[in-house]
């Protein structure tokens, strides 16, 4: 009766614009349990395991207290605790953790590795972000984007800065499949790879999404409801920190492309971890080395009244949450919800 049964959640493309809907309204009705106190046990007595390879606030932190929400067992394995395609094969890996675990969560470098986890381990695997893909995150930003707007029809959703990285590629395919007008600002080096240009065209002519990919941040801001940015240097990314800075810095989110869109309703949404400060060793290291350590978004954007990015963050775990219960619970949905 769980039409997301089993199912592994690896690119945004794996779920249609149906299937994401319920994923965000499903995750808006388990904050709302939080809330109130209501327990939601729907994963008693299951294991968990989230392998790591990259470093992580929010996504480890949603994943360990939302399966202990919904009753599971957590198990934290770090790159320096697992073997993972280093001294074993991640297929190996993957039939040893399947046979333990209910579900995998898999951070990491390698699109390839999660979509091995999910072929060989034979439970729901989820992504919890690669190199190419953040598809958990997507839940949790449109769903802030309808606790803001009521809504998701008829907005428009604006990515400035580094178009190529995970993020970028998330929100352009996300939009795509959900309606969601779609406006991306960031020089021709660092615009999408044609593929996923295309692989969102695709999506658009069947939701009427419309795609604007431009080199100009103020085009890019005109008239949207949502200004969202990301770091300018992907973990596991090996750039030359001067030449990507100065190359995106007329795409950094400050008080005067925020005011370029025109609208006083525009927000501001962004991952996180955000550079906007000095309160951080990286921070320091980037004021000293280039003089500055306000980055892809300035401090006054950043916790402005416009600014909705902690919201963003709280959201991980109702998102993560509705996930993992849509995809391991035993959820009554009845068949004639995805029937479009
Ligand atoms: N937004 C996000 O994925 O944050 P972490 O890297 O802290 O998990
Ligand atoms: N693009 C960033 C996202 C962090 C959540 C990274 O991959 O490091």
């Amino acid at each position: 009766n769980n039409h997301f049964y089993q199912k592994s959640w690896l690119k945004e493309i794996d779920f249609n614009q149906a299937e994401l809907n319920y994923l965000i309204d499903f995750a808006l009705h388990l904050k709302e349990l939080k809330q109130k106190n209501i327990p939601h046990p729907y994963l008693q007595g299951k294991n968990i395991a989230l392998l790591f390879e990259k470093t992580s606030t929010r996504t480890r932190s949603a994943f360990t207290v939302a399966a202990n929400d919904l009753g599971a067992h957590p198990e934290f394995l770090g790159k320096n605790d697992i073997q993972l395609g280093n001294k074993e094969s991640v297929a190996d890996t993957a039939k040893v953790l399947g046979s333990m675990f209910d579900g995998l969560e898999f951070r990491g470098f390698k699109q390839s590795h999660v979509e091995d986890l999910a072929r060989y381990s034979g439970v729901p695997v989820w992504n919890g972000l690669t190199d190419d893909w953040h598809p958990t995150q997507m839940i949790a930003d449109f769903m802030t984007l309808k606790e803001v707007f009521g809504k998701l029809e008829g907005l428009t959703l604006t990515y400035v800065g580094d178009g190529r990285n995970n993020m970028a590629n998330s929100l352009l395919v996300t939009s795509a499949i959900l309606g969601i007008n779609f406006k991306l600002g960031a020089p021709q080096d660092l615009q999408p790879a044609p593929e996923i240009v295309a692989l969102a065209q695709k999506q658009a002519q069947l939701s009427g999404a419309e795609i604007l990919i431009t080199d100009d941040p103020k085009e890019a801001v005109q008239g949207t409801d949502a200004i969202y940015t990301d770091i300018w240097i992907s973990m596991g990314e090996n750039v030359d920190p001067k030449e990507r800075i100065s190359q995106l810095l007329p795409y950094q989110v400050n008080q005067e492309l925020l005011a370029a869109s025109g609208k006083s309703t525009t927000i501001v949404l962004h991952c996180l971890p955000a550079y906007h400060d000095q309160n951080t060793s990286q921070g320091q290291k980037l004021a000293n080395e280039f003089g500055r350590s306000e980055l892809e978004i300035t401090d006054e954007v950043f916790l402005g009244q416009q600014s909705y990015v902690f919201q963003e963050a709280e959201n991980r775990l109702h998102s993560i949450k509705a996930i993992m219960a849509a995809t391991l619970g035993e959820l009554f949905i009845p068949k004639e919800f995805f029937n479009d």
